[in-house]
């Protein structure tokens, strides 16, 4: 282990991070009455421009007015190189109360952004007497993003995590891709033809790199990963798979742009249940050999160390979170599942 501490940040649930875009603030109270862990109500690219002004007072509004719950509430602010950004800071912040617990800054390229940002935020705060400080979230969508994301990532003791926009990102590096987020059927290895000379082709996955780049990044400051889009919300299995796939990569959770996705990913984000066991187990027989004056602890054969206690503590008091959230979730209506993009063309036809 390096000398040089990790502080994470402060603990909460993300398993599910549902968009909600402010120009439509009848959603406010479908989105808050749902099971999302975070709401992101979005002033940014779910918002056209002459919308921007109208789509900030409904926000405003609803941070005074919308009973929220326990639910985590983020801001997508609009980014530093539009003409709102300033204000969509300065106005929700010295007008929307208290409720407002983050702010997601988009297309972040270079740290001195997050620098500029925190530097507004702090100085509302102060002018507004702000009890609760705003934490940040960072989104990693471009390729200035990626290639600074380790300054980025330890620019600011108000962040709390970096996200990954496929999208944007792709366009950035000037990809080819298709639908946000998934996979591409052109992104493939073949084979060495085998003894009959057939020879097979493999998918890979496009968004690896990136993704793995920033689980390391926002590891190394404590930061929680999370996986942003996956665009055919018609497609609940895709949707699953991708979810799977950044869950093992060591993502805490993945946006929702359609309320279809959130119990999907509430599902695939919340720890395994073998796992949850053997947490538990191990913070037991950690408390039952701290009390019989013992450092060390074994479990099946084996030490436990520091690292695996300190992992097992948090996964149960996560499931404590997880547990009280499913608690407090009003029973809802369930949202369908639109026709996936093939279906809907083929049925167009
Ligand atoms: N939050 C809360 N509720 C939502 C919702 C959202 N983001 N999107 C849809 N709903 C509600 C609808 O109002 C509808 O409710 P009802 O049954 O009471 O009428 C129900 O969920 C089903 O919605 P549906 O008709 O399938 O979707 P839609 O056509 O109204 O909206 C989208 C589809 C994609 C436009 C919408 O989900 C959306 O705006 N998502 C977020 C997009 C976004 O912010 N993108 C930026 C980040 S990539
Ligand atoms: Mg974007």
């Amino acid at each position: 282990m390096s000398f040089t501490a990790v502080h994470p940040a402060p603990l909460r649930l993300c398993r599910s991070q549902l968009f909600v875009p402010c120009n439509r603030p009848a959603l406010f109270e479908k989105a808050a009455s749902g099971p999302a862990d975070v709401l992101s109500l979005d002033l940014e690219d779910s918002v056209a421009p002459d919308d921007k002004p109208q789509a900030r007072l409904n926000l405003i509004q609803g941070l005074r007015d919308v009973d929220f719950g326990d639910k985590a509430i983020s801001v997508r602010i609009n980014g530093l190189d539009t003409a709102w950004c300033y204000r969509d800071i300065i106005d929700i912040l010295e007008q929307g109360g208290e409720r407002l617990d983050l702010i997601m800054i988009p297309k972040v390229g270079t740290a001195a952004d997050v620098y500029a940002i925190d530097m507004l935020v702090t100085q509302v705060e102060m002018a507004v007497g702000r009890k609760k400080p705003i934490r940040l979230e960072v989104l990693i969508e471009s390729a200035m993003g990626l290639e600074n994301i380790d300054k980025i990532a330890g620019a600011s003791p108000r962040l709390d995590a970096l996200h990954f926009g496929a999208a944007d990102f792709a366009a950035s590096m000037g990809m080819r891709t298709t639908n946000i987020g998934g996979p591409n059927p052109d992104y493939v290895i073949l084979t060495d033809p085998d003894e009959e000379g057939s020879r097979q082709s493999h998918w890979q996955d496009v968004w690896h790199y990136p993704m793995m780049r920033m689980v390391a990044a926002a590891r190394m400051h404590g930061l929680r990963p999370i996986d942003g889009p996956f665009g055919n919300y018609g497609d609940p299995e895709g949707f699953k798979a991708q979810s799977r796939r950044s869950a093992i990569m060591g993502c805490e959770g993945k946006w929702a742009i359609h309320p279809s996705q959130v119990a999907l990913a509430n599902e695939i984000f919340t720890p395994p249940a073998e796992e949850v066991a053997k947490a538990q187990r191990i913070v037991r027989e950690m408390k039952k050999g701290h009390g019989a004056g013992m450092g060390a602890v074994a479990l099946d054969g084996g030490l436990i160390d520091a690292a695996s206690i300190k992992q097992a503590e948090g996964i149960v008091r996560q499931m404590r979170m997880i547990r009280a959230a499913e608690k407090a979730q009003k029973p809802g209506k369930s949202v369908k599942v639109p026709p996936s993009r093939k279906t809907r063309k083929s049925k167009a036809k």
